[in-house]
C-alpha cells in the first residue's frame, strides 16, 4: 500500500524522534482512525488518516518552521518597542505562535530558523547537544594558521571555561583601501590600504557574541558575519536578505537526525 510511514510521519509532526516515536507505538498511545495503531512501518495518508497521540491529533500543520535570510538591523526577537525585529519579516498567519531560534546580533546576517516548535528549538540549543554553526565572517586583519590552532584548541573569552574547539578556514586575504577619508584620517592610516581575512569559523556553542570574542582574543576584529548553516541545514543560496521558506521535509528530518 502506497503511503507514508506512520514513524517518519510522527516523528515529522515533531511527536519526537524515531526511537521515542516507537517507544510511544509500542505502549499503544497512537491511534489511526480510531484503531491502536501497529508497526512503526504501518502506512498512512497523511491527507486522509486521523492519527491521534496521546489523545491529541497530530496533524503536519501543528508545527511550521521557516528559514529566514536575516538581514542586518532587524533583532532576534518577537517584539521589540525600539527596533525592527525578525518576526516583521514573515506574512503569515498565527505568526505570534513562531519564535527564532537562538539569536544572530542585530548586525548578524544569515540562516535563522522560526518556528513554533519548543521541543526542537530547545534541543537545537541545548549545549549537550553540540550543533554546529557555521559563519562566514570577514575580519580585519591578517588571519593566520596560528589563529586557527588556537580557535581549534579553544579560547579564553573571559567565561568561566574556555570555548568548545571551533574550526577555523581562511577562504582569502585581501587588501582595501579605507571606506572613507574620515576612517582613514581616524586611523592615521592615509594612503594606506588594510588587510582583511575572509574566513568560515565552525562553533558548537551559543555563547553570547561567541565569534566576534573569540577573534576579539587573537587580536582581530569582525567586521561582518553571516551564519550559513546550523546543523545540516543550509542557507538557501536563493533567498535574498530579507526572505524566507518553509523548511522541506528533508531539510526538518536533517535536523532531527543532528540532534540523535
Ligand atoms: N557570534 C557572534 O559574535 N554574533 C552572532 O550573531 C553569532 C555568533
Amino acid at each position: 500500500m502506497a503511503g507514508q510511514r506512520l514513524d517518519k510521519f510522527l516523528a515529522n509532526a515533531g511527536c519526537g524522534t524515531r526511537s521515542e516515536v516507537k517507544q510511544l507505538l509500542k505502549k499503544g498511545l497512537v491511534t489511526v482512525n480510531g484503531a491502536p495503531a501497529g508497526k512503526p512501518e504501518q502506512k498512512i495518508d497523511p491527507e486522509k488518516d486521523e492519527v491521534f497521540c496521546r489523545g491529541l491529533p497530530v496533524s503536519l500543520e501543528q508545527y511550521r518552521y521557516f528559514m529566514l535570510y536575516k538581514p542586518a538591523g532587524y533583532l532576534s526577537a518577537t517584539e521589540d518597542r525600539r527596533q525592527p525585529v525578525v518576526l516583521d519579516l514573515l506574512q503569515e498567519k498565527r505568526k505570534k505562535e513562531l519564535f527564532p531560534v537562538g539569536r544572530l546580533d542585530i548586525d548578524t546576517e544569515g540562516l535563522l530558523l522560526l518556528t513554533n516548535d519548543g521541543g526542537l528549538a530547545h534541543d537545537l540549543l541545548s549545549p549537550k547537544k553540540h550543533v554546529d554553526k557555521t559563519y562566514f565572517a570577514k575580519i580585519r586583519g591578517q588571519v593566520t594558521e596560528e589563529d586557527c590552532g588556537k580557535f581549534a584548541e579553544g579560547l579564553e573569552i573571559g567565561e568561566k571555561k574556555r570555548t568548545m574547539p571551533a574550526r577555523l578556514v581562511i577562504r582569502r586575504v585581501y587588501e582595501e583601501e579605507p571606506g572613507s577619508l574620515e576612517e582613514a584620517k581616524g586611523r592615521e592610516r592615509i594612503g594606506q590600504a588594510d588587510i582583511f581575512t575572509d574566513v568560515e569559523v565552525t562553533i558548537c556553542e551559543g555563547k553570547f557574541h561567541q565569534v566576534k570574542r573569540m577573534f576579539e582574543a587573537v587580536g582581530k576584529k569582525v567586521v561582518y558575519l553571516k551564519r550559513l548553516s546550523m546543523g545540516t541545514l543550509r542557507l538557501d543560496q536563493h533567498l535574498e536578505p530579507g526572505e524566507y521558506r518553509s523548511l522541506t521535509e528533508a531539510e526538518l528530518a536533517g535536523l532531527r537526525e543532528t540532534l540523535n
